[in-house]
């Protein structure tokens, strides 16, 4: 019998560990910060340099050393690379922790804060540390053209069309730290359900628990590593 094929995705909470907030936590992202004033292309438009100044300091975070890959982002690059079968991991975030952890088979469907795009070729490429006026494209040479490639409120997420065909084709679908608040990825249960396993590995439960086969709460570093485990126990 093959191996499942499998769909993963991924939200703010198996990086919480690693030291970075989430979004919708009591101390997370959206209790310092309002959405219209640093997440829409309305905000950027209007204050470009508050907006850029909010996604460098995400930014600088990612060059802290204690900032590291925690145990659940290194259980499923584990996945990754001894997987038999078909894997895909679809990430909601914007840290590189996934990508530093050794994951390949990786979406990141909001976008990376370690890249900026140019709002004048379209050209992504290593965001040069701060983003400022002064940032210029190193594809089209345009001064003040730099933008962080994270997808904002209101605008598409990136590889929907790969990401539904692995939805399509997966017999297991895991969602692991997302609390099911954002679309489209908080619709992808619903998508599947009716043909694929579901479990949702989160550390309480989420808006969509009630949609999964199955939903085990607590750290991620505790239930993501111990689901590697079993998973290529049987089928590794
Ligand atoms: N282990 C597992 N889950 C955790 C942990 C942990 N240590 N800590 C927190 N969580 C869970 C929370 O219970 C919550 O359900 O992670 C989830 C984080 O939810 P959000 O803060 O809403 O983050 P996320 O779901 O990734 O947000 C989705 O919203 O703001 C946008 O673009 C942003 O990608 C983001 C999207």
């Amino acid at each position: 019998m093959a191996p499942p094929k499998i769909v993963i995705l991924t939200g703010a909470g198996i990086s919480r560990e690693s030291g970075l907030h989430t979004f919708r936590d009591p101390d997370g992202i959206w209790a310092r910060h309002r959405i219209e004033d640093v997440a829409t292309p309305e905000a950027f438009a209007r204050t470009p340099a508050l907006v850029q100044g909010f996604y460098n300091a995400r930014r600088a975070q990612l060059r802290d050393p204690a900032i590291r890959p925690n145990a659940a982002h290194e259980a499923l690059a584990e996945l990754d690379a001894r997987w038999p079968g078909e894997l895909l991991l679809v990430t909601q975030n914007v840290d590189d922790l996934h990508d530093r952890a050794g994951s390949r088979r990786l979406i990141h469907m909001h976008g990376e804060l370690a890249k900026a795009r140019c709002l004048r070729c379209e050209g992504v490429s290593p965001a040069p540390g701060d983003l400022t006026p002064a940032s210029t494209c190193p594809d089209c040479d345009a001064a003040g053209s730099l933008r962080p490639h994270v997808v904002w409120f209101g605008e598409m997420p990136l590889e929907m069309e790969r990401i539904g065909q692995a939805l399509e084709g997966c017999d297991l679908f895991v969602s692991i730290g997302t609390s099911g608040a954002v679309y489209p990825a908080a619709g992808f249960v619903r998508e599947v359900r009716h043909r694929a396993d579901t479990l949702e590995l989160n550390l309480e439960p989420s808006e969509g628990s009630h949609l999964f086969d199955e939903a085990r709460h607590g750290p991620a570093t505790q239930l993501v590593p111990a689901f590697v485990r079993d998973m290529l126990a049987r089928w590794a």
